[in-house]
C-alpha cells in the first residue's frame, strides 16, 4: 500500500514537469536554412523513384503525423481478412531498377503495403532509437562513406535514410544513394505541391534549386546523403507538440478526471506512458497478438527476453488517430481500454507478457473520462489545424482526395460539385484546396479534367456536364486550327522526307 502511495506521488510530481527540449546532437545544430530544407524534403514527392510519395504521405500532421489511408498488409499468413492482418501505409507499386512494373507476391502491381502501422514523427524526436522495434540507431553511420557521423543522439538521422531507398516506402529496387542525388540536383524543388507555406515558398524564391538550398543551409551546393538526413532530423526536431491543454493547465474537469485515472495505480497507464512525452521510451510486450507474427525488439538485439517488445509510443495527440498499436488493428480508444481491460471481446496473448499488464482494473464509469483525456487533453490544435510549425503543403497525390482517405473516388466527386458550387471560375473556398488541382485558388475546368485523371474508381467519372461553359472555339477561330494543323502535318511530311534520304 505505501509503494502504491509512492507510486502515486512520483507520477504526480511529474506531472508537472514541462516538454523536455529535444536532444540535439552537436554534430548538426537547428538552423533556420537547415530546418527549412527539411520541411521541403520531408513533403517532396519528387524524393520518391516515381514522384509518387513523400514521407508526408505517411506521416500528416492532422493525423498527429500518422496515416489515416487505411492499407491492409495480409500479415504472417499472407491471406488478407484474417487476425494477423496488418493496418499499415501505402508505399509505391513494386519496380525492378529500371523502372518496370513487377508482380509483387502479395499486392500484385498495386500499390505495397509496409508490414506495421505509421508511427507519429512528432514524439519520435525524444526517442533514444528510432522504429517500433527501435532499429534505428542512436549512432547515425553515413551510408555514403561508412564512417560514424553522429557517435550518440543521431536516431532521427538514422530513420530518415530508411525510407528513401526502401523498396515498399518510397524506390524501386536496388536503388542507390547516387540515383536519388542526381535525381534532386535536377528537380525543382516541391513542383508537384500546391499550397505551399510561406516559409517554403519564401526559401525557394531565394534559392530556387536544390544544389541552392543545400548551399544555404550547409555552405556549399553538394548534396549528400548525410546532408538530406540532417536536414529532416532538423526539421523534425522543431515538431514539438507543447501546447496541449495538459501542458497549458486548460484542461476540462472530466479530463482532469480522466488524468487522474490514467495516473491511478489500478490503470497502471501512466508507469509505461509516462508523463510529460507520455513514454518512457522502453520496450514493452502488452501482448496483442501472438509473438510469431512479429517478434518486434527481438528482430533487433535476438534477446529472447525482447521478443514482442514494441516501443512505449508517447500519447500526444493521441486523439488525432485513427487506428492504434504497431499492427494497426486498434481502431477507437474504446478498444485499446477493453483490449488493457481484457473485456468486449479482446484478447492478450499472454507470452513473454509484460508483468503490469494483466492486473490492469479500474472503477467503473472511469473509462470515459481516461477516454476524454486522451482524446481531448493531449491535442495540441496547432498539430489538428495543421498550423505553423505543422503546417504543410498539400501533395500531388492528395489533389482530387477531398476527404483524404488515400482515393479519388464519388465521394470526391461530390465535394467537387459542392465546391466548384456550379458556377466555373469560383475562388478556393476553405476545406476545398485539394479539389483546386493547380492551387491557383480558383475552381476552373483545367482543375475538372486534372481531377478526372486522377479518378481511382473503376470506370470513368460520371459526366456532370460541369464544364459545359468552356468555350466552344467561334467559327472565324476554326480556319486558325485547320491551317495550324496543316501547317503540323506538313512540318512532319519534310521531316519523314529527310529522315528517309539517308
Ligand atoms: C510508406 C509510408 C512511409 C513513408 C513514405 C515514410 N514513413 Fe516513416 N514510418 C512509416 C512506418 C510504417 C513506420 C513504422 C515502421 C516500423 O516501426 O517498423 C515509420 C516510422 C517513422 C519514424 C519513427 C518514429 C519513432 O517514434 O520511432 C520516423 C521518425 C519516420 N517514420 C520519419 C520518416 C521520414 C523522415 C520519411 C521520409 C524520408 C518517412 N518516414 C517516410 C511509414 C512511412
Ligand atoms: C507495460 C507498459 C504499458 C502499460 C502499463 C500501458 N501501456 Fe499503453 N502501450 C504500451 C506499448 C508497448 C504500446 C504499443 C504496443 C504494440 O503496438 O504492440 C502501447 C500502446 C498504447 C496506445 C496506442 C498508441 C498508438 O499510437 O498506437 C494507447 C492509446 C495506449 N497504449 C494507452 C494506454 C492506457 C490508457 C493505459 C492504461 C490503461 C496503458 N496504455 C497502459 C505500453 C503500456
Amino acid at each position: 500500500m505505501k509503494l502504491i502511495a509512492l507510486l502515486s506521488l512520483v507520477l504526480s510530481a511529474s506531472v508537472a514537469a514541462q516538454v523536455p527540449a529535444p536532444p540535439v546532437p552537436p554534430q548538426n545544430p537547428i538552423t533556420p536554412a537547415k530546418r527549412v530544407l527539411g520541411k521541403i524534403l520531408f513533403w517532396e514527392e519528387q524524393l520518391s523513384s516515381d514522384n509518387s510519395i513523400a514521407c508526408g504521405t505517411c506521416h500528416q500532421p492532422f493525423q498527429a503525423t500518422a496515416d489515416q489511408r487505411l492499407a491492409v498488409h495480409p500479415g504472417l499468413d499472407g491471406n488478407p481478412g484474417t487476425a494477423d492482418d496488418v493496418i499499415g501505409s501505402f508505399g509505391v507499386e513494386r519496380r525492378d531498377e529500371f523502372g518496370v512494373p513487377v508482380n509483387d507476391a502479395l499486392f500484385g502491381f498495386d500499390r505495397q503495403v509496409t508490414p506495421r502501422s505509421a508511427q507519429t514523427v512528432i514524439n519520435g524526436l525524444w526517442a533514444p532509437n528510432g522504429f517500433w522495434d527501435g532499429r534505428a540507431t542512436s549512432q547515425f553511420v553515413d551510408p555514403q562513406t561508412g564512417l560514424v557521423s553522429i557517435p550518440i543522439g543521431g536516431a532521427l538521422e538514422s530513420q530518415s535514410i530508411g525510407p528513401i531507398l526502401n523498396d515498399v516506402e518510397m524506390a524501386r529496387e536496388n536503388r542507390t544513394w547516387a540515383d536519388v542525388i542526381t535525381k534532386i540536383e535536377n528537380a525543382t524543388p516541391l513542383t508537384l505541391a500546391t499550397y505551399v507555406p510561406p516559409d517554403m515558398t519564401g526559401a525557394i524564391a531565394v534559392d530556387p534549386t536544390y544544389p541552392d538550398l543545400f548551399e544555404a543551409a550547409f555552405g556549399d551546393t553538394t548534396i549528400t546523403a548525410e546532408r538530406i538526413a540532417f536536414a529532416i532530423a532538423t526539421y523534425e526536431r522543431t515538431l514539438i507538440a507543447d501546447q496541449t491543454p495538459f501542458d497549458l493547465g486548460t484542461m476540462t474537469p472530466q479530463q482532469q478526471q480522466g488524468l487522474n485515472v490514467f495516473l491511478n495505480p489500478g490503470s497502471r497507464c501512466g508507469i509505461c506512458h509516462a508523463p510529460p512525452l507520455f513514454t518512457d521510451n522502453t520496450f514493452r510486450n502488452i501482448g496483442l497478438r501472438p509473438i510469431p507474427e512479429d517478434n518486434g525488439r527481438q528482430g533487433v538485439t535476438g534477446n529472447p527476453a525482447d521478443a514482442g517488445r514494441f516501443k512505449v509510443p508517447g500519447l500526444r495527440n493521441v486523439g488525432l488517430r485513427s487506428n492504434f498499436m504497431h499492427n494497426g488493428r486498434l481502431s477507437t480508444l474504446g478498444q485499446v481500454i477493453d483490449f488493457y481491460l481484457g473485456i468486449n471481446g479482446q484478447i492478450q496473448f499472454p507470452a513473454n507478457q509484460d508483468p503490469l499488464i494483466p492486473g490492469i482494473v479500474m472503477p467503473p464509469g472511469a473509462v470515459v473520462d481516461l477516454i476524454e483525456f486522451l482524446s481531448g487533453g493531449l491535442t495540441d490544435p496547432r498539430v489538428a489545424a495543421e498550423t505553423f510549425p505543422f503546417d504543410r503543403p498539400i501533395l500531388h497525390s492528395e489533389q482530387g482526395d477531398g476527404d483524404r482517405d488515400g482515393d479519388v473516388d464519388s465521394d470526391d466527386l461530390a465535394a467537387f460539385v459542392a465546391c466548384i458550387d456550379g458556377t466555373v471560375g469560383t475562388a478556393v473556398v476553405p476545406g476545398c484546396e485539394r479539389l483546386d488541382m493547380d492551387g491557383d485558388g480558383f475552381m476552373t475546368c483545367s482543375d475538372w479534367s486534372s481531377f478526372e485523371l486522377a479518378w481511382t474508381e473503376t470506370g470513368p467519372v460520371p459526366d456532370l456536364g460541369l464544364c459545359l461553359s468552356t468555350p466552344i472555339p467561334a467559327a472565324s477561330e476554326w480556319g486558325m486550327i485547320v491551317l495550324a494543323l496543316s501547317v503540323l502535318t506538313l512540318g512532319s511530311l519534310t521531316f519523314r522526307k529527310k529522315v528517309s534520304r539517308y
